[in-house]
């Protein structure tokens, strides 16, 4: 097969570990970067052009569109969907989990378990706002956060006070969350492929802080879950329509709380901490579905 990773950048781990399985697995891939395509969008014979050049036909496209670019990178997606190409996710679900209100708002609908969120616009009735999510300690979000930053833990009613005035007031979209004690600053990352966990790993903050992020210096550990935690991670993946995913989870005391669904999760953290060789499981599923998409 021809497969193109869509990915700023070459020497990325994730990329160059797809790239690596891919040809093991006797494909030819093509590295291409998501901002360098531009498309020709036309009813007749639309097309994606490259660095000057028309771009070759693919069987199959794995995009890894990061948050930055999400506009651009679906667009770029959804094109490749008009030309008949199989894309490891879909347009409207890269889009959807990109947005991480909507996804919340799309999961509330269906019954999974989430974190109790606010979201409001005005300043005016702050102190409602926080006693609907419960009251301090809450946690405070910028929407378009990501790696931890924006995220901000305030433990008492006028620190919280502050600091949602301080954001409305520079007009940052804001979540403001029930803060879940109980899962003891770590997370739980599950690798979604194709309706089925294949990898979990806790990440746990390092002293000192709550939020597990490994780029603000949490560590990665091998997790076991309960069928509850798999079975929310398989539904919240079918709700936001991705077939690759990263679903991050908390552990609380009315169990698991999902906080967001990746459309293009890291690949490293995750290979290293359970030893799967994930990039492999993404290359075959590409194989067994890009082969039913041809013969439609
Ligand atoms: N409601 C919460 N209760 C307890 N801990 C939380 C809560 N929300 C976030 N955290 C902690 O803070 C970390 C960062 O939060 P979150 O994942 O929402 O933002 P982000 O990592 O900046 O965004 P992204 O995952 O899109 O990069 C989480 O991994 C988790 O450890
Ligand atoms: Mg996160």
């Amino acid at each position: 097969m021809k497969i193109a990773i869509l990915s700023r950048r070459a020497q990325l781990y994730s990329t160059r570990r797809l790239e690596e399985e891919a040809k093991k697995r006797g494909h030819q891939v093509k590295i291409i970067d998501t901002l360098r395509c531009y498309m020709n969008i036309t009813s007749k014979n639309p097309s994606i052009h490259y660095k000057g050049k028309i771009l070759d036909t693919f069987d199959a496209v794995i995009p890894r569109i990061g948050a930055s670019i999400t506009f651009y990178g679906a667009a770029l997606v959804r094109q490749f969907e008009t030309m008949g190409v199989f894309v490891a996710n879909d347009s409207i679900a890269i889009t959807r989990a990109q947005d991480k209100l909507r996804s919340l708002q799309l999961l509330s609908r269906k019954g999974v378990g989430l974190p109790i969120t606010g979201f409001a616009y005005s300043p005016d009735d702050i102190q409602d706002l926080i006693s609907m999510v419960g009251g301090p300690p809450l946690v405070i979000k910028i929407l378009e956060g990501t790696r931890g930053i924006g995220v901000v833990l305030a433990e008492t009613q006028q620190a919280a006070t502050s600091v949602i005035e301080a954001f409305l007031d520079l007009q940052s979209q804001i979540m403001v969350q029930e803060y879940v004690k109980e899962a003891k600053s770590a997370d739980i990352r599950c690798f979604v492929v194709d309706g089925k966990v294949i990898a979990a790993m806790e990440r746990r903050a390092k002293i000192g802080d709550f939020r597990s992020n490994i780029h603000r210096g949490g560590t990665t550990h091998l997790a076991k879950l309960a069928d509850e935690e798999r079975l929310t991670a398989i539904h919240a993946t079918k709700i936001i329509g991705l077939h690759v995913a990263g679903v991050d989870l908390l552990r609380s005391n009315r169990g698991p709380l999902v906080m967001e669904v990746n459309s293009s999760p890291g690949l490293e953290g995750i290979e290293k901490a359970t030893k799967k060789n994930i990039a492999e499981i993404i290359i075959k599923f590409i194989e067994k579905k890009s082969r039913k998409h041809h013969t439609l």
